[in-house]
């Protein structure tokens, strides 16, 4: 037949709704009104808990400090989102071992919050439409202000959130956003960052629209047999924000992945005033082009809400058309074959920026957890980025999507809700993870909690079932007893053999496996310098329940009941270690991404690729004669061992398994030769390298987009003559950068490095400590000759500044007068801020005679920029204070802060074994980006990475 997309021209609806039948496109009568823009650039940051936190008494619009939109800011930094800030503090051995000895959190208040702020311009004809400002994760205990206006708090560090601001935003100017960030608290035992990390939108719609996370679209075959035509379900909500009822026209258009339009309907729903409606669709795709991780083919759905002839909205949604199952017997099944789980779980941060990761790293890491042929990622253990599923769905991996929080409360049943809204429509989501680990897992109210739970997840979600990664082994308690899917972390054997046995009904999963520390390129275990070996040995186990990788792979690829399972974890994660670790070397792939030999024993089992690889590196002088352990990971069937031309031997390789020769070591060049049905099929080898006599810097994409956002990630490498990597090199390479880019961080994967990952550009502040004051007690503060510029307060009473309180009484006023003299050369400074620790209650400040701001709250340090008013020579400074309540004047001393030119950051790492990374990050501008490395004793490297493609994405503008 010709048309094979035949449309199906039948759709359902739910009663009450008129549904018409269409083949065609529907007429755009006029231009959508949602606008989704980037509020990502040009934020102003400030670390420090001076102000309180912004909030005012109960009324609107009183907030104080930072979250006013007349806070003086130019002297914060700048920074884009997403940023993690704390990833540029430094290591210290006193602070939490699980959050990466990064000083933050309960012991380190000072370094714990954080301020930012920005403005946004709306034109005056976006009055009328609804205003969101969408955050997609800020960790953490967030309280966000628009416009003087607290609208919102948020304590979850990894909830997705969003806030109506249609009613205090200021149409046709501009406003201010800020967001005060607690992160003094943790979630959990691992490094959670701290700061906005991830991306903030500004959302326009029409006051009539499909309501946030409104869409959802799924697909179903008959008795789920993924044959003959796709049931594709669609529901949207609709929200009315006017005050009479609107009459909406929904039009669906299904694009298959090649943008052809396969099918049309069209439904027709009346909402009511302040209202929201669900509208039900059917349609049907004939022959679809199935979803999986190896043709990762997405279908978009295209939602138009029209309302009085006019487009009100257009939303376009993603999906797949594919089909998933768990048999307790036969284990996981996509698309009608069972499939087995080759996971990972992996938590959300990277070497160079912390968990403030990119898209271009997501796709990044995607990419090479594919390369090694695992189909699936754990979120561990919290709702992932949006970006994440996105990088998922496109490249072909399946999701364990996990809830941060077991609980069944009101709140965190809403945020719950939330997730699953948001993740439903993504092909890579699989099934959604309640849970991980919890203390209660085994009571009755886990029982009850998780079932609560899990109601909600169905029936949000009629698609997936729901697993809880549980570690109290055969027990069928607790949440256990009631989950559709047993999930299993560890305990691999008996207890899980048992379990299957005594429980023949319920499907399982492998939630959380492994858990082996090993270190890239090191074979020897050294425990001073925290390093484990390489080598895949149960010696490398933390404890008993855990497995090497040999150990899990070979368990579960030997019963498909238990649908496979995800390794702890595909890349290694910061904290959740010991003095001198700073990172959790539980990864198959260290911090920057480089393979540990693990890597390729599940490269071996898990891809389709023919492998070879060879350990250790045969680097081993001063050890000629010692026996090496040597062993290769292979999936061919044979494998022949070489020293210097010699065979050692050819040997079978186990299936799941590996190969291992104890060799005495001679320098030279060791090979290995595969072979498959008989034949040589391929070889590999290690040799022994000469000293470092190069750098090699490999971009891992160019072009890139000069968006701002998108990302080269380039190896640094030293290499020897021959230009082979030095497998045991540790040399201080460092970067400088010029034209359309930047560097946003480096890291080489040694888990011990106590470098930075980050270096800043900083400014050498002058402090001038303002301590000389004398005060006059007048009647009132209004034009006061005593604030002129030369006014003699040669007989006035001296005044400590420094005090925390006093000295004026309850309802009495003051002018307190300083001098200060400047030279020249200090006015060059573009800013010079005149810090107040505290003006208790009013103040009004002036600068030789000339007003310069005015301060009323008494828990605010207020600061003014007052370059502009000061000349070289004497200046005076007076303030008219008045104090309402109780003791009052000026307190916690004042100084006057001259910023230094500012210093362009030294970016250096050194490698690790051979290898460092650096990752640049394009501007907004096209152009060529040249990064050049230098190391002592070798010649400058020099790699150009071209920036042109996209331009950046639709911006909020300031
Ligand atoms: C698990 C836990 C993970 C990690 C791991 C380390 O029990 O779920 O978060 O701590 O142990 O082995």
């Amino acid at each position: 037949m010709k048309q094979r997309n035949l449309i199906l021209h039948v759709a359902v609806c739910s009663v009450a709704l008129g549904v018409i039948l269409t083949g065609i496109c529907p007429a755009r009568a006029q231009e959508t009104t949602r606008e989704k823009l980037l509020m990502d650039f040009g934020w102003k940051f400030h670390l420090g808990n001076e102000w309180g936190t912004g909030e005012g008494p109960i009324n609107l619009g009183v907030s104080t400090g930072p979250a006013r939109s007349g806070f003086e800011d130019s002297s914060w930094a700048t920074v884009n989102l997403p940023h993690d800030w704390a990833v540029a503090l430094p290591f210290d051995r006193n602070a939490s071992a699980s959050h990466g000895f990064k000083p933050i959190g309960p012991k380190f208040p000072e370094n714990s919050v954080g301020w930012y702020r920005r403005t946004f311009t709306l034109p005056a004809e976006d009055a009328g439409k609804r205003i969101w400002i969408e955050f997609g994760g800020v960790y953490r205990d967030s309280l966000v202000y628009v416009n003087n206006c607290l609208v919102g708090r948020q304590p979850r560090g990894y909830s997705s959130f969003r806030y109506d601001v249609t009613d205090v935003v200021r149409y046709g100017g501009r406003n201010t956003v800020a967001v005060r960030v607690d992160a003094s608290q943790f979630e959990g035992w691992f490094y959670e960052g701290a700061g906005i990390y991830r991306h903030v939108w500004l959302v326009k719609t029409a006051p009539l629209a499909v309501a946030p996370d409104g869409t959802f679209v799924y697909s179903r075959f008959k008795n789920n047999v993924p044959q003959g035509p796709a049931e594709i379900n669609i529901e949207t909500r609709l929200a009315n924000f006017k005050t009479n009822s609107a009459d909406a026209e929904v039009d669906y258009e299904i694009l298959d992945p090649d943008g052809k339009n396969v099918a049309t309907s069209r439904a027709n729903a009346t909402v009511a005033p302040s209202g929201t409606r669900e509208v039900k669709q059917k349609t049907y795709v004939a022959s679809p082009v199935l979803w999986s991780p190896e043709t990762p083919r997405l279908y978009k759905l295209v939602t138009t809400i029209q309302s009085g002839g006019k487009i009100m909205d257009r939303v376009e949604t993603e999906f797949g058309v594919r089909t998933l199952a768990f048999d307790p017997n036969k284990g996981f099944f996509l698309n009608g074959k069972p499939y087995l789980i080759k996971g990972t779980a992996n938590h959300q941060d990277h070497a160079g920026v912390g968990s403030a990761l990119p898209d271009a790293l997501q796709y990044f890491r995607v990419r090479t957890l594919k390369e090694m042929g695992s189909n699936a990622i754990r979120t561990a253990h919290n709702e992932p980025t949006e970006e994440l599923l996105e990088a998922c769905d496109r490249l072909g991996m399946l999701v364990l999507d996990e809830s941060r929080v077991f609980a069944s409360d009101a709140q965190d049943l809403a945020l719950l809700e939330n997730q699953v809204r948001r993740d439903r429509n993504h092909a890579s989501v699989f099934l959604w993870s309640l849970g991980n680990e919890e203390p209660l897992e085994s009571s009755p109210i886990a029982a009850r909690v998780g079932r609560t739970m899990q109601t909600l997840v169905h029936h949000l979600d009629p698609s997936r079932l729901a697993t809880f990664a549980a570690n109290n082994g055969n027990e069928f308690l607790g949440v256990n007893s009631v989950i559709d899917v047993r999930g299993w972390n560890y305990d691999t054997g008996k207890d899980m053999d048992e379990y299957h046995a005594a429980h023949p009904e319920q499907p399982n999963i492998g939630t959380e496996t492994a858990s082996i520390l090993t270190t890239r390129g090191i074979y020897v275990i050294d425990q001073a310098r925290g390093y484990q070996s390489a080598y895949d040995d149960s010696g490398n186990l933390p404890r008993e329940d855990t497995n090497t990788a040999e150990s899990w792979w070979t368990y579960y690829a030997a019963r498909p009941w238990a649908s496979g399972g995800f390794s702890w974890t595909g890349f290694d994660y910061r904290g959740e270690n010991g003095w001198p670790d700073i990172n959790a070397n539980y990864g198959i792939i260290d911090m920057a991404g480089f393979p540990k030999d693990d890597f390729f024993y599940y490269q071996s089992w898990w891809s389709d690729k023919p492998v070879l690889h060879l350990l250790p590196h045969w680097n081993w002088s001063g050890k000629e004669g010692q026996n090496i352990d040597v062993r290769c990971f292979s999936n061919l069937d044979e494998v022949e061992l070489f020293l210097n031309g010699v065979s050692l031997g050819r040997k079978v390789m186990p299936r799941n398994s590996h190969l291992q020769w104890m060799v005495p070591y001679a320098s030279g060049t060791l090979m290995a030769r595969g072979y498959k049905n008989g034949k040589s099929m391929t070889e590999e080898k290690v040799e022994t390298t000469g000293p470092p006599a190069a750098i090699k810097l490999t971009p891992d994409r160019t072009p890139i987009n000069p968006d701002g956002e998108d990302l080269s990630i380039i190896t640094v490498a030293i290499t020897d003559a021959q230009a082979r990597v030095l497998p045991v090199a540790d040399n201080l390479v460092s970067f400088e950068i010029s034209g359309a880019g930047k560097i946003i961080g480096v890291g080489n994967g040694d888990p011990s490095s106590h470098e930075p990952d980050v270096y800043l550009p900083y400014t050498n502040d002058r402090q001038i400590a303002m301590n000389d004051w004398r005060m006059r007690l007048v009647l009132d503060t209004k034009d006061r000759p005593e604030v002129a510029e030369t006014f003699s307060d040669a007989d006035w009473e001296r005044d400590d500044v420094n005090t925390e309180t006093g000295p004026l009484r309850e309802n009495t006023s003051a002018v307190f007068r300083t001098n200060v003299n400047l030279t020249a050369e200090d006015l060059t400074a573009g800013s010079i801020m005149l810090r107040f620790g505290m003006i208790d209650d009013d103040g009004w400040v002036y600068v030789n005679g000339q007003p310069v701001g005015e301060s009323h709250d008494w828990r605010a340090s207020p600061t003014f920029d007052v370059r502009k008013f000061l000349h070289a020579g004497d200046n005076s400074i007076a303030v008219a204070v008045h104090n309402g309540d109780g003791p009052g004047g000026i307190n916690k001393g004042v100084s006057l802060i001259l910023p230094s030119k500012t210093v362009a950051a030294n970016w250096k790492r050194n490698v690790f074994n051979g290898l460092a990374q650096v990752i640049v990050q394009s501007g907004t501008e096209p152009g060529e980006i040249r990064l050049t490395a230098h190391a002592d004793r070798l010649a400058a490297k020099t790699v150009v990475i071209e920036a042109k493609g996209h331009s950046p994405r639709p911006q909020a503008a300031p």
